[in-house]
């Protein structure tokens, strides 16, 4: 009897804790069914993460069955910056509890996919619209009855009805990359129109405004690539490159047609992948040549001189030794007024003594070689200088920028991204040699213009067409200075807004871009496009001076009346001695007179 007692408590034990566990929990074929779509959702892109929020539900027992960390979010909201693996999938066990509010983490997580489980009878198109409304678009929701209908309902944002329902008896996938086609949906996009990056131009055969250049391009292709319409703003404002990055900053904007550079940049999250790495250095004019008139004085180096004056000297000991293997006729006359060793040295002949002794001879031959040498040298110097003047010196440091009479042309932008990023290069420029423009366009103007009243500061992408052009100029006037950059590698990049679902689409846009070359391609075409579209004229600009005077007798004048005030002199000597002779001859007279009275 104790038996059967124990046995009947055993039994409704049991029994009680099976219907109290029926009764607790979702059934398990409910979880069975559950687990394998947790499964062939690993299958379909890996995950090994779990993110999962709300009490315990459906999706907690499977997941502890799955070989993957967890996250258990009961609260909503998770306190703490998302430092994971971003490869997670998000298991909700309702729409409502999952109700984020770490920036952090709903920044990083936006693009994961979603699993929501409706508990109630809900509609699941309500449930895609609230996830929309927080761009999410990564949704799929399963319903209390999922073991028997095996369905699950994924939102397709772009696609009508925006509900798809994917069974699992079939091959489909439950998450798609929707942005791949957005169906003609707007893209709000503005473009800074500074060239050649994005160019305005109408289109011929439908009329439109559309744009052109090798930033513009990049957006113009992306678009047309996800099928979607680029809604392209025209501001017709001074500051447009501010405004644009403000725009992008306060969500107006999806993409801005213009490019930050890594200087100005303050939020990592508002830009894109970096589109063009560079140089960004100060474009300076080309030195002048110096006159022809100077070139004649630039040759004449004291040191040479020197130098061939100590030879000379040299030369003439050695000649008035040898001749009579003496020291005798040594003076500084004889050294200094040698007129073999003068005449050898300029070219000229001289009387070879008849009979001369070997080693006379020897230094005869020295002073026809150093003749040969000097005047062959001081020939070619002046014929080569002037055929090709030499040029002012260039400008070598940031320091001595001042003293060149150039100031640096830039916008204030630029400066305050250098002056934020502590640059130590900019910090040596005094800021008198600088000339800040408020209004971007207008400090460009003035450098596409090549006006030479400043020195300007140029990206090397930029720099590229500008190149291009110079090559149709008669003489460059402006050289890409690559020892004066502010930085040798500089990121360029698109400015997107914050939370803009593509942005990966984008990105990976802009590397297959320059995977395929077409980057490269576009920078090449730039100028030509710029004169295509009428920017820029396809002229001379380095304004060159049609004739350049040669050298005149007025400009070697001054060597001739140097030459005629030492004749003067001498003439004047000759007279002074003369007079001096003769006066002393005639006191000399005198006094013979005074002896002969006596
Ligand atoms: C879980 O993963 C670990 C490491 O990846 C592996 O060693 C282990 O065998 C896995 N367990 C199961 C049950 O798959
Ligand atoms: C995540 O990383 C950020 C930056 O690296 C750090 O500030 C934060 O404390 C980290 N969060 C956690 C929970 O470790
Ligand atoms: C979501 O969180 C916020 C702030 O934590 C709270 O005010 C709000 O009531 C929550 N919403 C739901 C539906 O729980
Ligand atoms: C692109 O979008 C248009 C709607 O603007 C649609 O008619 C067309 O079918 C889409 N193209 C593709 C390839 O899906
Ligand atoms: C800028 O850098 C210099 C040295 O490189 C340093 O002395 C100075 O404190 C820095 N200034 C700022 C504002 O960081
Ligand atoms: C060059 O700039 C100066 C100073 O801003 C200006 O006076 C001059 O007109 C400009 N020259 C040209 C050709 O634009």
């Amino acid at each position: 009897m104790a038996w059967l007692i124990i046995l009947l408590l055993c039994a409704g034990n049991s029994s009680a804790r099976y219907i109290r566990d029926y009764i607790h929990k979702s059934s398990p074929h409910l979880e069975d069914r559950v687990f394998s779509l947790l499964v062939r959702l690993q299958l379909e892109e890996f995950y090994d993460t779990l993110l999962l929020y709300g009490e315990d539900c459906v999706f907690h027992s499977p997941s502890r069955r799955l070989n993957v960390s967890t996250v258990l979010v009961s609260s909503g909201s998770s306190n703490f910056d998302w430092n994971f693996s971003s490869l997670t999938l998000i298991l909700s066990c309702s729409p409502e509890d999952e109700n984020e509010t770490n920036y952090q983490t709903l920044a990083k997580l936006q693009r994961n996919r979603r699993l929501v489980y409706l508990r109630e009878v809900t509609n699941p198109h309500s449930v895609c619209e609230r996830y929309s409304q927080k761009e999410q678009y990564n949704v799929a929701t399963i319903a209390e009855d999922f073991d028997r209908s095996r369905t699950v309902y994924a939102c397709r944002h772009f696609r009508d009805p925006s509900i798809e329902e994917v069974s699992l008896l079939e091959r489909n996938p439950v998450f798609i990359e929707q942005f791949r086609n957005m169906h003609g949906k707007p893209i709000r996009a503005v473009a800074d129109l500074l060239s050649p990056r994005s160019m305005l131009y109408v289109d011929a055969k439908t009329g439109d405004m559309k744009t052109t250049g090798y930033v513009a391009n990049l957006v113009n292709t992306f678009a047309e690539r996800v099928n979607a319409t680029l809604e392209l703003e025209v501001l017709a404002n001074k500051l447009i490159v501010k405004e644009i990055l403000s725009m992008v900053e306060n969500e107006q904007l999806d993409i801005g047609i213009t490019l930050e550079s890594s200087f100005r940049m303050t939020f990592i999250d508002i830009s894109s992948y970096p589109y063009i790495l560079t140089s960004y250095c100060l474009m300076v004019q080309v030195p002048a040549k110096l006159p022809y008139n100077l070139v004649y004085a630039m040759i004449i180096d004291p040191l040479v001189l020197g130098i061939i004056f100590l030879l000379f000297c040299l030369l003439s000991v050695l000649l008035v030794y040898s001749q009579k293997m003496s020291w005798q006729d040594l003076s500084l006359a004889n050294i200094v007024l040698n007129d073999k060793s003068l005449r050898g040295l300029l070219g000229q002949s001289f009387p070879f003594p008849l009979n001369a002794s070997k080693k006379l001879r020897l230094i005869f031959t020295i002073l026809c070689f150093a003749s040969i040498m000097l005047t062959t040298m001081y020939e070619a110097y002046l014929q080569s200088f002037f055929t090709n003047p030499p040029s002012e010196p260039e400008i070598r440091s940031f320091q001595d920028i001042g003293s060149y009479n150039r100031r640096i042309a830039m916008p204030a932008l630029e400066i305050n991204g250098l002056i934020k990023t502590n640059n130590s290069h900019f910090r040596g420029i005094r800021v008198d040699d600088l000339e800040i423009f408020d209004n971007m366009p207008e400090c460009y103007e003035q450098r596409d213009a090549f006006n030479l009243s400043y020195n300007y500061v140029v990206t090397g992408d930029r720099w590229r067409s500008y190149a291009e052009q110079q090559t149709l100029f008669k003489e460059p006037v402006f050289y890409y200075a690559r020892d004066l950059c502010f930085s040798r590698l500089i990121f360029l990049s698109v400015p997107l807004r914050r939370h803009l679902p593509y942005r990966h689409l984008f990105d990976e846009h802009m590397m297959q871009q320059h995977e395929f070359g077409l980057v490269n391609y576009w920078m090449s075409h730039s100028f030509f496009d710029m004169v295509r579209l009428g920017l820029t004229p396809l002229e001379d600009l380095s304004r060159p001076i049609a004739y350049t005077p040669s050298l005149l007798m007025d400009d070697i004048s001054w060597i001739l009346k140097i030459y005629l005030a030492a004749m003067v002199l001498c003439v004047l000597c000759l007279l002074l001695e003369i007079g001096v002779d003769m006066w002393k001859r005639r006191v000399k007279f005198r006094n013979l007179q005074i002896l002969n009275t006596f």
